[in-house]
């Protein structure tokens, strides 16, 4: 059974006005447990809009979604139980927290599923640990802290709620390259230690090339492609048309190929890059 799946989703912002957008076009996607799947588009593809129909933040105008075969819009019940089950984080989350403590921010999400005072605290030592909150930092104002703590405190609060599903709309968005990089980390970790399926929406192509399993392409409203990225980046005159990029590094590759350096295809990501240079420079330089 699909842990994830969309028949024929289409939603409009401003419906029925002139200024109507079909942001989702009747949209079909099967998305199986686990992994890290990454959502990428161009600017404006729908991405957000597409995610945010995953936990019935946004209806559907026409169409159906459905979180291991049950639909979700069913009833006012499901739609408000799918919240705990498939965690979202938008993007800046940390412009949404306003609580007076650290403790009370990613307290806040298992205190509304009714968990009693010892779980919750549970909850939240163990998100906190996760996203390298330390236990000295609860009581502080989360406004006092830094732009990347404050972003994991909010992702703590969604994580604290034990989503089945995690979902992270542009979590390295604006941060420095420290930051980048402790998110990702972050992610792959989790992702490791609780088994659970973590989905972000992405505009670095390194990144995703870096710690996704599974990508999928979002171009005018409509999934456009969906594969391994080994799959996804060999199709890399389709993403420039749609106005996306394959990663840095494959483009570096590929320029060396065409100057003559007999490096192999499908290189993603700087590690593999560097195995294959070594192995080549190895190969032609006598020991
Ligand atoms: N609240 C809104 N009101 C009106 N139109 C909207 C609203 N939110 C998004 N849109 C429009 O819907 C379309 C899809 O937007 P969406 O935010 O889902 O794209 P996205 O792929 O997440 O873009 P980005 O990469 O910039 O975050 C775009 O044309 C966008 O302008
Ligand atoms: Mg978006």
């Amino acid at each position: 059974m699909n842990l994830i799946e969309t028949k024929a989703l289409v939603y409009y912002y401003g419906a029925g006005t002139p200024f109507e957008i079909r942001a989702l076009d009747c949209v079909d996607l099967s998305l199986c447990r686990g992994g890290i799947k990454a959502v990428i588009g161009h600017t404006g593809s729908g991405k957000s809009t597409l995610i945010q129909h995953f936990n019935a933040l946004l209806k559907p105008a026409s169409g159906k979604v459905f979180f291991q075969g049950k639909n979700i819009n069913e009833s006012k019940e499901s739609a408000y139980r799918i919240r705990f089950k498939i965690g979202l984080c938008f993007q800046y989350p940390e412009y949404q927290l306003f609580e007076d403590t650290v403790y009370r921010d990613i307290a806040f999400g298992p205190k509304n599923m009714g968990l009693s005072p010892e779980e919750t605290e549970r909850a939240v030592k163990k998100a906190a640990a996760y996203v390298g909150i330390e236990p000295e930092l609860f009581e502080r104002s989360p406004f006092e802290l830094s732009g990347g703590q404050k972003r994991r405190i909010a992702i703590a609060g969604v994580m604290a709620m034990d989503p089945d599903v995690l979902i992270l709309d542009e979590p390295t968005a604006g941060l420095d390259p420290s930051g980048r990089e402790m998110i990702l980390r972050m992610i792959c970790d989790y992702r490791k230690k609780t088994d659970k399926t973590v989905m972000l929406v992405s505009h670095s192509m390194d990144d995703v090339a870096r710690i996704a399993d599974e990508v999928i392409v979002v171009d005018h409203g409509k999934i456009a492609m969906q594969g391994s990225v080994e799959e996804i980046f060999s199709h890399s005159s389709e993403l420039t048309a749609m106005g996306l990029s394959v990663p840095e590094v494959t483009g570096i590759t590929d320029k060396l190929r065409n100057a003559g350096c007999s490096l192999p295809t499908g290189i993603y990501t700087v590690e593999q890059a560097a195995d294959a240079i070594c192995a080549y420079l190895s190969g032609r330089c006598p020991k």
